[in-house]
């Protein structure tokens, strides 16, 4: 006797159905039907197992493969509505088969569970996911090293505290998120090498007592392994917090640069033009041109870590093996991998277009007194002991602030009355640019050092892809 259509496939045990409201609370279709192609992937690779251990005879299995073919057509093309009745992907896809097959479709779940099938799904879902993320960000870590290269010559403030600290390349300043952005990668890569395990097999909570090749269903699925103790595999996510972690870092990071941009983009600030394509107006001042793909990232942010606290919150206090709980960690993680994707999306062509407005720059390298430490370091190769050089610096900065001077200002008599040391090739020390160039230590900011870490971010590059 088979399932009628619209009662449950473990009705047996029941005298009455679930209230219709109990359907509606219940049901994960929402979020699961996103699984079909992997549960339907699952469900091929068990049968030909299970044709292996002679459950299936050949041509019952050619007769399952081939109405799990028909299914996955009748999904593309529309025709198969799945019922909420049947709470999730699992359910619909295997009374379908059961609909087409009768008797033999119910023998699809031989040894299986929803608990191990919904793993082996989740699983097959995330290696996908994470392998376009994966794909995406290479294409962006791509468009940093090419800023870097373009806008190396570009010499900008760099900050600590948001005030000005010492000059900068801009091209420095992309390979510093360039290198940001490689860990997240690294992170993201991490959690797609937690995920290439094979739960299939590990039924409800405790194997089974049919001889199932584990080991079959690990090579025709293509995971790299099996996991090692049933009651772990049906109760575990940490795999997808590691996703949600690697997420949520590189949102960080998403977020700071954008909180940088539109720190720029500031008429106080004004170092860049980001791409129309990518602001919006006001409605009512016609002046307005904001940047709101950067804020809507720095905005998002939130959504992301907020995810990984709703999962790590789900699972804090759950009794091993599967609880129901547990059907809600689709939620976190498809906001996740839906925000991260758009973010890429929007991001990759925006940093494309940003424009650094060179001449607007100029004038506030002239602000902050932006060559202190340089000055200070020039007093040092004259032998004198730092912290007497930091004070005299200290203190014609004062002067300078008093007597609305910059250092350029200032004549060899004015620098010999803090220090004899002071020669006219102070002024050679003067300029910006040579001030980068001249902070030659492995990682920093001389034009040489930024070359060297765009060569060997490119080395990085080619061995990712
Ligand atoms: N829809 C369920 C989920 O997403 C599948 C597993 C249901 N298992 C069960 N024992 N009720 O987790």
């Amino acid at each position: 006797m088979h399932q009628s259509q619209n009662k449950a496939l473990w009705s047996g045990r029941f005298s009455s159905s679930p209230a219709d409201i109990m359907r509606k609370f219940s049901q994960s279709l929402d979020y699961d039907w996103s699984f079909y192609k992997h549960d339907l992937q699952g469900s091929r690779a068990h049968a030909k197992m299970l044709h292996t251990i002679n459950i299936f005879t050949l041509e019952e299995l050619t007769l399952i493969l081939s109405s799990l073919d028909e299914i996955e057509e009748e999904i593309m093309t529309g025709k198969f509505v799945p019922k909420i009745s049947l709470e999730d992907v699992h359910m619909n896809i295997e009374s379908r088969l059961i609909e087409k097959l009768g008797p033999l479709g119910a023998k699809i779940h031989t040894g299986r569970s929803r608990n191990d099938q919904v793993a082996t799904d989740y699983r097959l879902f995330m290696k996908e996911a994470i392998e376009k993320l994966k794909s995406k960000l290479i294409t962006f870590l791509d468009v940093l090293l090419t800023k870097a290269q373009e806008d190396i010559d570009v010499v900008i403030p760099g900050f600590t505290h948001l005030q000005h600290a010492q000059p900068i390349s801009l091209g420095h300043y992309w390979m510093a998120y360039f290198w940001k952005f490689s860990r997240d990668f690294k992170r993201f890569n991490e959690a797609y090498i937690t995920t290439d395990v094979n739960p299939l097999g590990a039924g409800a909570l405790a194997g089974s007592t049919l001889p199932l090749d584990r080991q079959f269903t690990t090579n025709e699925l293509g995971f790299s392994s099996i996991t090692e103790n049933s009651l772990d595999t049906v109760s575990d996510r940490d795999y997808l917090l590691e996703f949600l972690f690697a997420a949520s870092t590189f949102m960080l990071t998403t977020s700071r640069l954008s909180e940088d941009l539109i720190i720029w983009c500031t008429s106080e600030f004004d170092f860049i033009d980001p791409p129309d394509a990518f602001c919006t107006g006001s409605s009512m001042m016609p002046n307005k041109k904001n940047p709101d793909a950067l804020e809507l990232t720095r905005g998002k942010t939130s959504g992301v870590l907020s995810s990984l606290y709703d999962l790590m919150a789900n699972i804090k206090g759950l009794p091993l093996t599967y609880n129901r709980d547990l059907q809600e960690d689709k939620r976190p993680v498809f906001h996740t991998i839906d925000t991260v994707n758009i973010v890429l999306d929007v991001l990759t062509p925006l940093i494309t277009g940003i424009k650094a407005q060179e001449d607007k720059i100029k004038p506030h390298l002239e602000k902050g007194f932006l060559l202190a430490t340089d000055i200070a370091e020039y007093l040092v190769q004259k032998g004198v002991p730092f912290r007497e050089t930091h004070d005299i610096v200290g203190n014609i900065v004062q002067f300078c602030i008093k007597e609305h001077k910059t250092f350029n200002d200032l004549s060899l008599k004015d620098w010999k009355e803090y220090h004899f040391s002071f020669e006219e090739d102070i002024k050679d020390i003067l300029s910006p640019l040579s001030a980068i160039d001249r902070r030659t230590t492995f990682g920093g900011t001389a034009r040489s050092e930024v070359t060297r870490q765009i060569s060997a971010g490119k080395a990085l590059l080619e061995g990712l892809s």
